[in-house]
């Protein structure tokens, strides 16, 4: 939620900065702007809706300089409009700020700051930043009266500020909110992400709460909020331009459903090896790991897509590894007073690295004193950084909104500690053990082969095209795979409604809505509940509805019961998830590309959901 960009360096700053935001366009947005230092003073431009709006005209009246700041906002406090679009300026137009947070004290603030003469134009929370810097450096100089103005804020953020008094420099700061510092040749970078700097920055300093940076062409000088200064060592980025660009696909959506293989292979890379039929990981990981298989109990918790990863990682933990496990929405874990303890283990499970409610999360389960695991894509999140151990998933950056490759990597990485841990604890050995490991290292060619009939489920999507509801169902391991269909579904194509169910609650409520033009998708992979689905397929097509199935190849019989048919190769039932998956996947995406949707940035969805 919310992108922010800063530039010090001689390039033109609008250009780089626009490059830099539209890689940010995938964090979710409604407005967007920027701020230049110029020798006129400070120009700013913003506008509401699409960044190409922006784009476009800055094309037809170009603003120069190269000292900027940029940003696209995801409207919290005031409608997505041009005012309230930052960045916003003082009174005496000489200070800009883009901020991505919440200030929670800012009414308290804005009396105060009106009550002096400060004069406001917008219904944000973050113009009181600006003026309240203003109204400080009145007395002491700017880097003095940004870090009195931080002391003042309560609520989150990363900020950027821009005076036309330093021409040389940015100040930026973190509490809450990710900001990183990007530093290439003789040029330096805010940013919200790693995404937004490829290609122009070679190493990056993740910024921890509390830092406060000053910011030239040279690099940037760290400090807490005493003015103290801190060592930051940078990191360099491992990430290729290439991974921010669509490369020729129509989506980044459907670039990132392709590189499944590839994520897959990386989750498993220099932690299984067949030769030796084992499993292995970082030393930190692994000990964590050794300490987690005398544990009493584990704890999931993630949002959305990495919840749904979450709930199968519980079948296979509980199956192959005998560890109970609980599975909570982190926002309802966060308030719903769980009883925890050092005999306690968590496992956060996100993509970003950054959702509020998991990063709360985590911190709730560590003051109470149990330990956290973090299953999680972006090194240096801040979700990655506070766990005690991490397990990375190594897809590459994940652009899209709607989570593809993250998803199956996280069931990848579930499944790796899943029999690391059943190994350990002596519930899976011998040829069983290997038959395991070798289900593992066979999954990226099974993805492969899985995403070869990409053409076969994009002719069964265009069956079902104006159809406005659905269902999607499933049992065991893949009742979180129906709820994983209907969230992409939706998620993607705001049009639809579609809701996943456990395929045994049917009977319990649903199936009273069943109907023609009403398509159920079944997930019906040869696996110990295949019976039990088939007498769900029975009973929603004797009440008319149509039905959509997924099945294992070479399943010659199911075909009578399916409207439309999906094969999926064979597979041991614990590894089902992750290759039903991929047609879940290309369903939803040629059904909403058919309807026209906003694939890639769905309205009103954010990547990384940063507030709660
Ligand atoms: C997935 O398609 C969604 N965009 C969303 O549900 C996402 O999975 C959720 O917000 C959690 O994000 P995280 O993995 O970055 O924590």
């Amino acid at each position: 939620m919310c992108g922010i960009v800063g530039y010090v360096g001689k390039s033109e700053g609008v250009e780089t900065l626009l490059e830099a935001l539209s890689r940010l366009e995938y964090r979710g947005y409604d407005s967007a702007g920027v701020a230049v230092l110029n020798n006129k003073g400070l120009d700013v431009r913003k506008r509401a809706g699409k960044l190409q709006g922006l784009i476009d005209d800055l094309r037809r009246h170009p603003l120069h300089g190269t000292l900027s700041i940029g940003h696209t906002r995801w409207a919290t406090h005031g409608e997505p409009s041009e005012l309230n679009a930052h960045p916003h300026t003082d009174c005496t137009g000489q200070l800009a700020v883009v901020h991505n947070g919440i200030i929670e004290n800012y009414s308290e603030l804005k009396d105060q700051l009106l009550a002096k003469g400060h004069r406001f134009r917008s219904q944000t929370d973050t113009e009181v930043i600006v003026h309240l810097i203003e109204e400080l450096a009145k007395h002491q100089p700017l880097e003095r009266a940004f870090i009195s103005a931080l002391k003042q804020l309560r609520g989150s953020y990363a900020l950027c500020l821009l005076s036309s008094a330093e021409p040389q420099r940015l100040f930026g700061a973190r509490h809450g909110s990710p900001l990183i510092v990007g530093i290439g040749k003789a040029e330096a970078f805010f940013a919200s992400d790693v995404p937004a700097i490829l290609g122009r920055a070679s190493s990056v300093i993740y910024l921890n709460d509390g830092d406060v940076v000053d910011l030239t062409s040279s690099g940037p000088r760290v400090m807490d909020l005493s003015g103290k200064r801190l060592r930051r060592s940078p990191k360099e980025i491992h990430w290729d331009l290439a991974a921010a660009r669509k490369e020729g696909c129509a989506h980044f959506m459907l670039k990132e459903i392709h590189e499944q293989p590839l994520a897959i292979a990386q989750t498993l890379a220099n932690r299984l090896s067949v030769a030796k039929h084992s499993i292995s990981f970082d030393r930190r990981t692994q000990s964590f790991l050794n300490k987690i298989s005398q544990q009493e109990r584990l704890i999931i918790i993630a949002c959305g897509t990495a919840y749904h990863a979450g709930l199968v990682g519980e079948y296979m933990l509980e199956e192959v590894a005998h560890l109970p496990v609980d599975v909570d929405l982190a926002s309802e874990f966060r308030y719903r007073g769980p009883l925890l303890d050092a005999r306690t283990t968590v496992v956060a499970i996100t993509q970003s690295g950054e959702t509020a409610d998991t990063l709360a999360g985590i911190r709730m389960a560590k003051e109470q004193g149990a330990s956290v695991l973090a299953i999680c894509n972006v090194m240096g999140s801040s979700i990655a950084r506070e766990a005690d151990a991490v397990l990375y998933t190594h897809a590459g950056p994940e652009i899209a909104v709607a989570s593809t490759k993250a998803y199956t990597a996280q069931l990848t990485a579930l499944a790796l500690i899943s029999l690391y841990l059943a190994h350990k604890r002596q519930r899976l050995l011998g040829t069983r053990f290997r038959q395991m490991i070798e289900g593992l290292s066979a999954l990226p060619k099974l993805i492969e082969k899985t995403l070869a009939s990409e053409a076969e489920i994009k002719m069964v999507a265009a069956k079902y095209v104006k159809c406005r509801n659905f269902y999607f169902l499933g049992r065991r391991y893949n009742y979180p795979s129906a709820l994983e269909g209907a969230l992409k579904l939706k998620e993607i194509c705001p049009l639809i409604h579609a809701e996943g169910y456990a395929a045994g609650e049917m009977k319990h409520g649903p199936i009273s809505l069943i109907r023609m033009g009403w398509p159920v998708v079944f997930l019906a992979p040869q696996a110990s509940v295949y019976d039990k689905i088939i007498s769900n397929i029975e009973e929603v097509r004797a009440r008319k509805g149509e039905c959509i199935v997924i099945a294992s190849e070479g399943n010659n019989t199911i075909a009578r019961y399916a409207e439309s048919l999906i094969t999926i190769p064979k597979t041991e039932e614990f590894f089902s998830p992750i290759v039903a998956a991929i047609p879940l996947q290309l369903f939803a995406y040629h059904i909403a590309q058919a309807n026209q949707c906003d694939i890639d940035q769905p309205p009103n969805l954010a990547k990384s959901v940063t507030v709660e």
